[in-house]
């Protein structure tokens, strides 16, 4: 029996703008509303109500500048909501939103705004690919069911091509719900990580046989650590002239020439003034913080998961900064920020605004949301002044997009 509901049900809306993996539809009445499903910015399309949402029944008119999506699994797939568009005006799209989200969230009118820096290449930048695996299948979820895919074109090619050889293998009964496939910046070791036991036959073998897969590890079960079972456990990473030797499960930025482009940005910005002591709060590896050492007479990176060595601190940042003589006992002219798309905690906000003082935040966000919200705290009665932001595109053919901004000290 059919479950779509009847033509009478359907209302109709203009698609204006991308939004975090819906698109915001305008509805004849005037009402906004989040739609879900393969729609883009100057689409008319038809939807059913859900509630406060969306779902797309039908595109009526496409978008003057629509291209057919390059990848044949876009209309199931849901990872890349804005291929249907040229590369050129997903870049508009992406910065609009950067600035648009700046003025209405945090307030901000006025800012030096250098623009979106646009990936030299729009398909096969990524350096890791993230699957889910269920029933012999392979592909991306839309949080409720797998959408198998044969490939996917974000991946570099050596990803591409590992897929492509491991995947037959996934058919025959194991116990794997995910599958990550990771490459080091030269492109010629790649790494793999399984969630899930027991392994299919003949995976391991095939591994070890592949003289591209440099290490293969596991995590059986959801609370396990990942143990490297094949190989090295870990990948050498080269961003900014600093080279990182890995853990294959620790956060890495994506886009191998973007992030280079960021953290590079970040560091020209970074040496415009001195800087005697940098705090860099989520510093994960050290992206930021390694390179920013040659800038910097002291620096100190915190994360829930450190780089190694004297200059990184292990700590919860989810509410405050952790009470260690490590931060307490320096006075911190500059703070470097970079953390998950939920943003920094008030409270964070405040003590670094408060206590730590900076002459200088430079915040890296994954999500203009929130990062217009913790802008517009430190901002909070004039202690911080916007002063420069630009967008870079670590993530083309997604909604997804990378922001730097330089806080100064009013
Ligand atoms: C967007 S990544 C940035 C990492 C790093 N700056 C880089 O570019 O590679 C966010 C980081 O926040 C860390 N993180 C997430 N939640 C955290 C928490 N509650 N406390 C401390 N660190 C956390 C993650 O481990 C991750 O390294």
């Amino acid at each position: 029996m059919s479950t779509s509901p009847p033509p009478s049900a359907l209302e109709t809306a203009e698609i204006l703008d991308i939004g975090d993996g819906l698109m915001l539809g305008q509805c004849p009445s005037g009402e906004k509303i989040w739609i879900d499903g393969p729609c883009v910015p100057g689409d008319s399309v038809r939807f059913h109500r859900n509630g406060k949402r969306g779902t797309l029944t039908q595109v009526d008119t496409p978008a003057t500048d629509r291209r057919p999506a390059p990848c044949p699994h876009f209309d199931t797939c849901p990872g890349c909501t804005l291929q249907p568009l040229p590369y050129e005006r997903q870049c508009e799209l992406k910065a609009e939103k950067i600035v648009q989200t700046l003025r209405r969230i945090g307030g901000f009118k006025e800012f030096d705004w250098r623009g979106l820096r646009a990936s030299p290449e729009e398909f096969g930048t990524r350096n890791k690919l993230d699957l889910q695996v269920s029933g012999g299948q392979i592909g991306y979820t839309n949080g409720r069911d797998l959408l198998p895919i044969e490939d996917c074109m974000l991946g570099n090619d050596v990803i591409r091509d590992i897929l492509a050889a491991l995947k037959p293998l996934l058919t025959a009964p194991h116990g794997i719900h995910r599958l990550t496939i990771r490459t080091q910046t030269d492109r010629t070791q790649a790494h793999i990580l399984v969630r899930g036991t027991p392994l299919p036959e003949g995976f391991l073998e095939a591994c070890a046989a592949d003289p591209r897969i440099s290490g293969l590890s596991q995590q059986p079960q959801k609370t396990d650590p990942y143990h490297c079972i094949l190989g090295s456990p870990t990948l050498s990473m080269r961003l900014a002239g600093v080279d990182h030797d890995l853990r294959a499960d620790a956060f890495f930025q994506v886009h191998d020439q973007q992030a280079e482009a960021l953290v590079q940005t970040a560091m020209d910005w970074l040496a415009e003034s001195p800087c005697q002591n940098l705090l860099d709060l989520f510093s994960g590896a050290g992206a930021f913080t390694l390179p920013a050492a040659r800038h910097a007479q002291h620096i100190l990176g915190i994360d829930a998961v450190p780089g190694s060595g004297p200059d990184f601190l292990a700590a919860d940042l989810s509410k405050d900064l952790p009470d260690d003589a490590r931060i307490r006992d320096r006075a911190w002219d500059v703070v470097l920020t970079d953390p998950p798309r939920d943003g920094m905690e008030k409270r964070l906000c405040k003590q670094v605004r408060d206590q730590l003082r900076p002459e200088r935040i430079l915040y890296i966000s994954c999500n203009p949301a929130t990062l217009a919200r913790d802008l517009s705290r430190f901002c909070h009665e004039d202690i911080y002044k916007l002063q420069r932001v630009q967008g870079f595109d670590l993530f083309p053919q997604t909604h997804h997009v990378e922001t730097l901004a330089l806080l100064v000290r009013a």
